[in-house]
Parts: C-alpha cells; structure tokens; sequence
C-alpha cells in the first residue's frame, strides 16, 4: 500500500478531500497498529500481530489456542519452543523454522542420527499444498508419521541411486532425491530414517541420509545437496493458523472470547476447522484489534477526471465536480444547463452474512460420543433391531455409508435357502454362506446361531462398529436384513482364504516373503487405525490367522469384528469376560480380565510368528512345552536356533536379515507386560520401513541377474500411503478435545 502520491492540485476544488497526512515511506509497512498498545510489534525484524504477542495482555487465548510468543536475541519463538518464527500474516499463516532429520554413516556403522518431530498445538496446522517431505540420499528410507485434524497418518518415500552421476539437479522422483505431499489437517510430524545398505557403496559421495517437511519453494533440491546438507539444521515450513476451533455461531456466542474487533467479520475458509476475521469492506487494519475506515479518496484517480471524493464511513462518494455532471453511466460531462447532481457511486458494502452460509458443518465429538453412549445402553436392554435400524438410518442420512437393508427372501434366494454346500465358514459366532445375489454380486452372508441375545448383541455390535470403519483393509459390510429372527449381516466376498488357509492348509507355500511382509504390515495398520484414530478407540480382541481374509491380490482383509470393543475415552482399560481365540490371547488379559489395545498387539506377535514360521501357534498331541509356538519360539530365539524354525518356503540368505528383524518385532509384542510392548503405530513404521528394503532388495537381486542396471533406477520411488484410513463420517480423532496440547514441541534425539 504505497499511499505517497500528492493528489494532482486540480482535483483539490472540493473541500472535503481529507488528503492522507501520513507520509509512509516503506511500502511494506502499514500505517494502522499491528499490535495491542505497548506490546511489542517487532522481533528482529519480524512483525508480530496481533494475535500474536509477548507479553501479558498482548496476545489471544482461549480454552484452545494460545498465540502467546516470545523474543529472545532477536529470534521470535513460541513459548517454550525452539522453532523460530519467521513471518506471519494476517490472513492466516506463518512460516517456522522445522527441524532437519538425518541418519549418516561411516564406513559401514551408522555414526549419528536423529528422529526430529514437530508437533503444532491448535490452531495450527501445516499447509499441505505448499510444503513437501522430501527425502534426500542415495540409500535412504524415511518415513513421517503424524496426527491430522482426521486421523493418524503414515506416509513415507525412498531414494535410492547407484553414482552421484545420475542425480540430477531439480528431480525429486526419487533418484538421490524423493518427494510427497503431507495429508490436509497434519499439525504433527515425526520423521524417521532408515538405509537399506548402510549407506556402504554410496558412501563416498553420500554419507548420509536426510528428512525434512519444507516449504516447497523454500527449498531446490541440487546434487549438491547429498554432501552439503550437514551444517543446515532447520528449514522453513509453512503453516496456517485460525484464532479457535470455532465456527462463526459458537464463536459469537462467547463475547469475551471472541477474537474479531469493531468493524471486522467472522469467516471460516473452506476446510479449514476453525475461524479468522477480516476487516468489512471498505475497512483496514488489523481485524482482530478493529479496523478503521479505508479513505478510498487517497487515490486521486478513485473518481475520474471531473468528480471529485468524498470519504464516507466503510464507502466513499464521488460528485460530479461544479460545471459538470453525472451522464446516467457514471461519468460526469461538462454541463450545457445549470443543473449539477451529485450521483453516488457507492460501493457495495458487504455485511457479515456471509460466514453464516458456511457453517454447520461438523463438530461432531462429545456430543455425538454421548449419544451413541446412551444408544448403547438402550441396545444392551432392548433387543438389537431397532436400535440397528436407527443406526442404519442416521448413516443414511449423514451419506457416509451405503448400507443396504435386503429382503429376507433375497437372501434365502442367494444362498439357495441357506444350503449346507453355500457354507464357507463357520464359528462360534454362527455360520457364513457364500451367496449370489439377483445382479450376480457375490457376497457372504453371516447368520447368528441362535437367537440367544448375546449372539444378537455381537451382530449389532460388528454393524456399528463397521459403520465407522472405511478401511481398504477391513472387510467391507455391505448390508443387512433385520426381517428375520436373528440379523443377517452381507459383506463382501473375498474369495482367495484366509491367511491360514493359506499358512497351514490348502495352499501352503503359496505365499512369498514379500507378500507376508506386505500383509503383516496391512494387518499392523489396521490395528493402529483402530487403536489410535478411530474414535473412540476400537480394540479387536480376536486378531488371528483365520480373521485375516485375503483377496486375489492377497490383500489382507481383517474380519470378524464381532467381539470388538469401543473403548470410551474416559477408560482405558475395560473389565471385560475374557474372550478371544487360545494360543492368541493375551496372557494378561487372562490373567486380569482388563482389556487394552495391548492384548490386540499380543495377538498380532503370535500372527508375526505364525507368518515367519508357517507352524500353526496350536499344535494339540505334543508335550507341554511345544505345545505353543509362542513358547518354542521365544525358546529358540533365546538359544539362538531361530533359522530352525522358520519357514524354509521363505528363508533365504537374502532376507534372513529381515525374518530375523520381524521375529524380534514379534518377540516384543508378546512381552508378558502389555506396558513392554509396542503401540500398533510403531510396529506399523518398523514394517513399513522393513517392506520398503525388502522390496529395494528383491529389486537388486532381479537386477543382478538380468545384468540391467536400469530396472532399479526406474523404480526408486516407493510411495506409502495409509490415508484410506478415514472416517467418512467425518469424525474428529482426540487431539481437539485435549486442552493439554502443547504448542509446540522440542524434537528429541538432537
Ligand atoms: C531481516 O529480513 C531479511 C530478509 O527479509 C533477512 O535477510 C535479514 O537477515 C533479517 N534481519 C534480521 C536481523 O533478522
Ligand atoms: C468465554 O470465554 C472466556 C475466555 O476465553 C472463558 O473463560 C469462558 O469460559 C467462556 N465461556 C463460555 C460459556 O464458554
Ligand atoms: C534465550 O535463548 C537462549 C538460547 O538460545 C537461552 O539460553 C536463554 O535462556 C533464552 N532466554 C530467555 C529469556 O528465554
Ligand atoms: C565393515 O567394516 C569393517 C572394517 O571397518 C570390515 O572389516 C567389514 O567387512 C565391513 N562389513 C561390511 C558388511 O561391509
Ligand atoms: C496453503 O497455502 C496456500 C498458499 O499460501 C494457500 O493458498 C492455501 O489456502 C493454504 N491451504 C490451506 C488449507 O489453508
Ligand atoms: C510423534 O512423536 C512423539 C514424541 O516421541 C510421540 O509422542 C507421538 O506419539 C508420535 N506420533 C506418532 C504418530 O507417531
Ligand atoms: C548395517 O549395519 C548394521 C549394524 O550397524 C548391520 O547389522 C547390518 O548387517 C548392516 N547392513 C548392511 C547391508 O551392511
Ligand atoms: C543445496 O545445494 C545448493 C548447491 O550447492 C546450495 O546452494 C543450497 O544452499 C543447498 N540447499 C540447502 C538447503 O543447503
């Protein structure tokens, strides 16, 4: 806004042209307070808004954000925070310095290295288009994991090259260099590094390996940078910010809370979780200070040539000046007779209905958690069917899933009146029916045993937790028929086994260490889907080999929710009768009858170890001892025999190395305390960074026996993803219900 032009003396006949007095010299520079009377508006030479402010009465807060700063030897930070704040905007966005994560090597150990994590309290979140994970090295594996406004996520991205020659300068498709977006809504992100050759035969121009979230266009990627990445420890990353996690109403509501002063507007841009104001139009300044009126008149050629400008409070207006007047299209012309009408040319003011339009949109949480709460009671007393049809209902409405209610006769059509040959499974939950519906989709069917209400209870409890679920690995639950005395429930058909057809049965062998090491790794990310982002808490209390369908691409389809267990926010641990399935169960459990997300990642230990071995984890007819696998296996790990018992379908020398790093995943899942053993998400990242040598190695292995260096620089770029974790449903996970959030935190291990 550069506001330096004398007006031509022309135009200065009327006389109530108020010229603007102040001759700001820097354009840059506003001419209306930034910051609140006697708070500091400066740092170095960052300016800081208010908001944003040092000291008491100099920033916001509310019950969810804190815009409190601080400035130390000309550094702006966050409280208690060591990134450094660059610039911030009033239109929502600052840039910081983020931490730079690095594994290097010497020779052929690994010398240093750090896992930096960056965690944005509200309302802060990292702006998704704008910055990158980017990935540099020519052995390197990294992947960042992070919480959204919708979920957890894991992503990652590999780069690989053989010479420094085939760098190029730009390219981030991973050769030396390798590049993905971060989801919509991430406010956390933890880094870490992995190499699959130690760095061994690319050590001499590549030492290390490096990891970072950059603002893309903060940030070239040079061949240079393999070597000279070493002394930079941060890089800027840019973030968006809103003033709470508030629609426009909610914030209204609250006077002494609410952030925009006299003069401004409350908006809420689109996907964005909270609100920001903006002065009306026609006003400038600050909009959560209050704005002033704009004198639109500072600009002489506002007007035209022959009218002169009238400032008015949020317009202004132009008359026709003496001599001419207004021509019916808005010029003045020179006047024949004597009349001289003032015409106003007002510009539309803008008042603050437009935020109002936006809004209703979801904030579910408390009150939805409550409500099903009490939903759940009912269902406990009543019977199941109505509660069902309630449910099914509301998803309906809300649009997130499509399941279908079929007619009885429909189904007894499909499965041929439920006829004994259509029996594909069959439990102590009841029986599964393979079945062909009218339009040839083929589904199965689950029909309840009995008519016991337990048996009821489990059916409706698998419908609304899978109602919540829309994973890609999670059997899909396409419908249900409640005319009939015991609910039928309809999924889809995934018609290559199970995971234990397949391990002990009909197809043994069938399966390669690539394929076990990609379907224990969607398993993991089922169950850390489960555990940390769906909400409330899902524990599956019965993971094993025979609740892990398999289609024709074996991907891995977990089943069987039947047992489940929502596990409210208020208690984490849940007294409950002990059930699940022998030689999985968690001993503790067991033991306490306290269930936790820790007993799902016991069962997945012994699902580990069924996969490496091949050895079903029940052998009846054998001594004590042997009887489980879990305790021959932990036995020959101790005595150092582990190549014994694993599958020789799958070890090879190649990836001994590999079935050794999962056999000790497995050994610390099945800790005898759930404290000692892992959560679901780091087991997820371990298998991911495992899947990712592991594939880098079968693709070394092909390329050494076709000779053909080429096949491996084509295909560096392993990109994963986990965003299909989603609730559809829109649902929003923990952190914005916390309060204890902190604003931002220190990255460990540097
Ligand atoms: C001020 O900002 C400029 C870039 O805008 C930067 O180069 C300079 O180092 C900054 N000065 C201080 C003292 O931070
Ligand atoms: C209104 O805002 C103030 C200041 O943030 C807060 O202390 C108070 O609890 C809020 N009142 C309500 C009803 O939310
Ligand atoms: C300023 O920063 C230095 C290190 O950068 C730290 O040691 C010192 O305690 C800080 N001072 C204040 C007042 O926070
Ligand atoms: C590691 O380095 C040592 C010497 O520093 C060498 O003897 C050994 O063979 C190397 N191992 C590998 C796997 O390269
Ligand atoms: C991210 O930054 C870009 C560029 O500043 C901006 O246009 C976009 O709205 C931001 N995204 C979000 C979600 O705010
Ligand atoms: C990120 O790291 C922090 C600190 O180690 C941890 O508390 C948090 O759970 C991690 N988040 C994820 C998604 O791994
Ligand atoms: C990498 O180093 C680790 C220990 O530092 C060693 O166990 C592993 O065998 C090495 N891998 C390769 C491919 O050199
Ligand atoms: C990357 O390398 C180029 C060329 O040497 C250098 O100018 C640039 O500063 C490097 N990038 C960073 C972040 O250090």
């Amino acid at each position: 806004m550069n506001f330096n032009h004398m007006m031509p003396l022309k135009l200065l006949v009327v006389f109530f042209i108020i010229l603007n007095p102040c001759g700001c010299s820097s354009s840059s520079s506003a001419n209306f307070p930034i910051a609140k009377p006697s708070c500091l508006d400066h740092c170095g030479n960052v300016s800081i808004p208010f908001p944003f402010g040092i000291g008491e009465n100099c920033y916001y807060r509310d019950q969810n954000s804190n815009f409190a700063v601080e400035c130390n030897t000309s550094k702006l930070k966050f409280q208690d925070s060591p990134f450094e704040i660059t610039e911030i905007s009033l239109e929502g966005q600052f840039r910081t310095m983020n931490y730079v994560g690095y594994n290097c090597y010497a020779h052929n150990r690994s010398i240093k290295s750090n896992s930096p994590w960056t965690s944005l309290g509200m309302p802060f979140i990292f702006n998704s288009t704008s910055n990158k994970f980017t990935v540099i090295g020519c052995d390197s594996i990294a992947i960042v994991q992070g919480a959204s406004n919708l979920r957890e996520y894991t992503t990652g991205c590999v780069s690989l090259c053989n010479f420094k020659e085939d760098v190029e300068d730009g390219s981030c498709s991973g050769i030396g260099c390798c590049q993905t977006s971060i989801p919509s809504g991430a406010w956390q992100i933890n880094v870490s590094l992995s190499s699959v050759f130690n760095h061994s035969s690319v050590l001499s121009f590549n030492p290390c390996s490096y990891a970072f979230v950059v603002e893309e266009d903060a940030f070239h990627f040079y061949a240079d940078n393999l070597t000279n990445l070493e002394s930079v420890e941060t890089l800027p990353v840019l973030v968006d910010w809103v003033i709470s996690y508030k629609n426009c109403n909610e914030a209204i509501t609250n006077k002494s809370s609410y952030a925009c002063g006299l003069n401004s507007e409350c908006y809420v841009e689109e996907g964005a979780l909270g609100y920001r104001c903006r002065c009306n139009e026609g006003y400038e300044g600050n909009p959560y200070l209050g704005c002033q009126d704009i004198d639109e008149c500072r600009n002489p050629d506002r007007c035209g040539k022959y009218s002169a400008c009238t400032n008015t409070v949020g317009s202004y207006k132009c008359n026709c000046i003496k001599g001419y007047h207004e021509d019916g299209d808005g010029r003045c012309v020179a006047n024949n007779k004597k009349d001289n009408w003032p015409v106003f040319i007002g510009v539309g003011l803008s008042g603050g209905t437009l935020c109002v339009l936006i809004l209703s949109f979801c904030f579910f949480s408390k009150r939805q958690r409550q409500k099903e709460k009490k939903l759940r009671e009912e269902l406990f007393r009543k019977n199941g069917g109505k509660f069902l049809q309630e449910k099914l209902d509301a998803a309906k409405r809300g649009g997130t899933n499509n399941i279908r209610i079929y007619k009885e006769e429909e189904l007894e059509k499909a499965t041929n009146d439920f006829d004994e040959s259509q029996i594909i499974g069959r439990g102590g939950f009841g029986t599964v029916y393979r079945g062909e519906l009218t339009d040839h989709k083929v589904v199965a069917i689950k029909k309840s045993k009995g008519v016991d209400e337990d048996q009821v209870e489990q059916f409706i409890n698998e419908v609304m937790l899978l109602s919540q679920i829309n994973s890609r690995y999670v059997v899909k639950l396409l419908g249900c028929c409640l005319e009939t005395e015991v609910p039928l429930l309809v999924y889809e058909y995934i018609d290559n086994g199970t995971l234990f057809d397949h391990l002990h049965k009909k197809f043994k062998s069938s399966l390669s260490w690539d394929i076990r090491l990609q379907i224990a790794s969607e398993i993991a990310g089922v169950l850390s889907y489960l555990h940390s982002v769906a909400s409330p808490p899902i524990i599956h209390r019965d993971i094993k080999s025979s609740n892990v369908l398999l289609d024709q691409d074996y991907i891995a389809k977990v089943s069987d929710f039947g047992i489940s267990r929502l596990i409210s926010s208020d208690d984490d641990q849940v007294a409950t009768m002990v059930q699940g399935t022998l030689g999985y169960l968690d001993p503790e459990y067991m033991l306490t009858g306290l269930l936790t997300e820790k007993s799902d990642v016991y069962s997945f230990g012994i699902v580990l170890m069924e996969i490496i071995t091949g050895k079903k984890v029940l052998s009846s007819g054998k001594p004590e001892a042997e009887k489980f696998l879990s305790n021959v296996f932990l036995a020959s790990l101790e005595e150092n025999h582990l190549a014994e018992i694993l599958d020789n379908n799958i070890s090879s020398p190649e990836n001994i190395d590999q079935l050794h790093e999962v056999a000790m995943i497995a050994k610390r899942c099945i800790s005898v305390r759930g404290e000692e053993r892992p959560c679901m998400k780091d087991v997820e990242r371990d298998l991911l960074i495992l899947r990712a040598k592991a594939k880098v190695i079968s693709l070394q292995v092909f390329e050494k026996d076709s000779t053909k260096s080429e096949t491996l620089l084509d295909m560096h770029s392993i990109g994963y993803g986990s965003s299909d974790y989603f609730t559809s449903s829109g649902q929003y996970s923990a952190p914005y219900t916390t309060t204890e959030q902190p604003l931002l935190t220190l990255p460990s291990g540097r």
